[in-house]
């Protein structure tokens, strides 16, 4: 077990291991609290509003900023990294208040999950957030955010590290497919336009149809929709109430809307690895791509959490494919990847 140094009479304390992964829609954070391995999740956006009482300026993150100013928050994460100065600098306060807020302890070894994309000023942009962060004292490492999803899914979690496999990650921001050589990832295809955001824009245009044009949502409540009720195994329709500018309530039934968001997204998921991602697997590895299609794909990122959803995307994908396909993910898609960087620390800490 690595132990920091002790400077100025302070006494020597334990390296802990932290996951994290900064996602576009929620940030999650795996530590140990005592023998428990906790996970924290926060929505990462930020907003700040005026103390009335004390006429300050206040700021407040995660669900409640999301909730209680739905217009005004700032989600400043896209594919996982600050897009400007400006969002690396509000991504690094909303970083350092959750970690101050769950007293995640600065004598840590850090492994970020974070998206395997081309994207230096990005990546610089996600630097500087690391840097100006409290935590991290021993080894800081990044590693892709779909190899950290997958860990989770194998017995020995690293396991992962020795083996050749696709993952496809299905996130909020991003689609992306690669497949796995003993941890080198090959063949690496993304795109932004088939994303859990899409679909929650969807399901709001879809709900304005299915209303005649009454009712209008949010982003968040089609999240909060989808979240909460997309199923491709017990889809129940759904009721909900609006206030009317005029005053008064309508309540309303969804039917069809999320379910239909949903299904596209498949279709569309599915298309996006045939025609895209695998045509390049085949072309650069076909050993790769034969290797990998004979066992099981492993699927990351949140819309994975949707009941039902692989086995529907594995079907339509055997169809397309005219090739059995089986399709694996951890048990909860939206921790895996933090908690697999959760794993790598850990190893981390064993090898210092
Ligand atoms: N239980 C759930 N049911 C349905 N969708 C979910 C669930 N949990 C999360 N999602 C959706 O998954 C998406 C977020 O996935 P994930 O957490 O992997 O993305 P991210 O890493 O924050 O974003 P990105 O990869 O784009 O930076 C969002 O669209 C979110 O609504
Ligand atoms: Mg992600």
């Amino acid at each position: 077990m690595a132990v920091t140094k002790a400077s100025d009479g302070e006494p020597a304390e334990e390296l802990v291991p932290v996951g994290v992964k900064l996602g576009s829609t929620r940030t999650v954070i795996v530590y140990p609290d005592g023998d428990e391995r906790v996970a924290v999740e926060s929505m990462t956006c930020l907003t700040t509003y005026r103390d009335v009482l004390v006429d300050e300026q206040r700021r407040l993150y995660g669900e409640d900023a999301a909730t209680e100013y739905p217009d005004e928050s700032q989600f400043m994460i896209r594919n996982g990294l600050p897009v400007d100065a400006e969002s690396t600098d509000l991504a690094s306060t909303f970083f350092s208040e959750l970690l101050a807020g769950n007293g995640i302890p600065r004598n840590s070894a850090v492994v970020y999950a974070i998206p395997a994309i081309d994207n230096e000023a990005g990546l610089r942009h996600f630097e500087r957030v690391v840097e100006e962060s409290p935590i991290g004292r021993g080894p800081v490492r990044s590693y892709p955010e779909s190899l950290c999803g997958a860990l989770p899914v194998f017995e020995e979690r690293l396991d992962a590290i020795d083996e050749v496999f696709a993952t496809v990650n299905l996130g909020g921001t991003i689609f992306e497919a690669c497949a796995y050589r003993y941890g080198e990832q090959l063949a690496q295809w993304s795109t932004s336009s088939i994303t859990g955001n899409r679909v929650d824009r969807r399901i709001a245009n879809y709900v304005e149809a299915e209303t005649q044009g009454r009712v209008n949502i949010d982003a968040t409540t089609a999240r909060e929709y989808k979240e909460g009720h997309a199923d491709f195994e017990s889809y129940e329709p759904f009721t909900d109430v609006v206030q009317q500018p005029g005053g008064g309530s309508h309540e309303f039934t969804v039917e069809c809307s999320v379910m239909d968001a949903v299904d596209e997204y498949v279709d569309q998921a599915v298309e996006a690895i045939t025609t895209g991602f695998l045509v390049d697997l085949e072309r650069a590895y076909p050993d790769i791509y034969d290797r990998a299609l004979d066992r099981p794909i492993v699927l990351t990122g949140g819309m994975a959490c949707i009941p039902g959803l692989a086995n529907v995307f594995a079907t339509r994908l055997g169809q397309a494919l005219q090739h059995d396909i089986t399709l694996t993910h951890a048990e909860r898609p939206d921790l895996a990847a933090a908690q697999g960087a959760y794993e790598i620390a850990a190893r981390l800490i064993e090898v210092e």
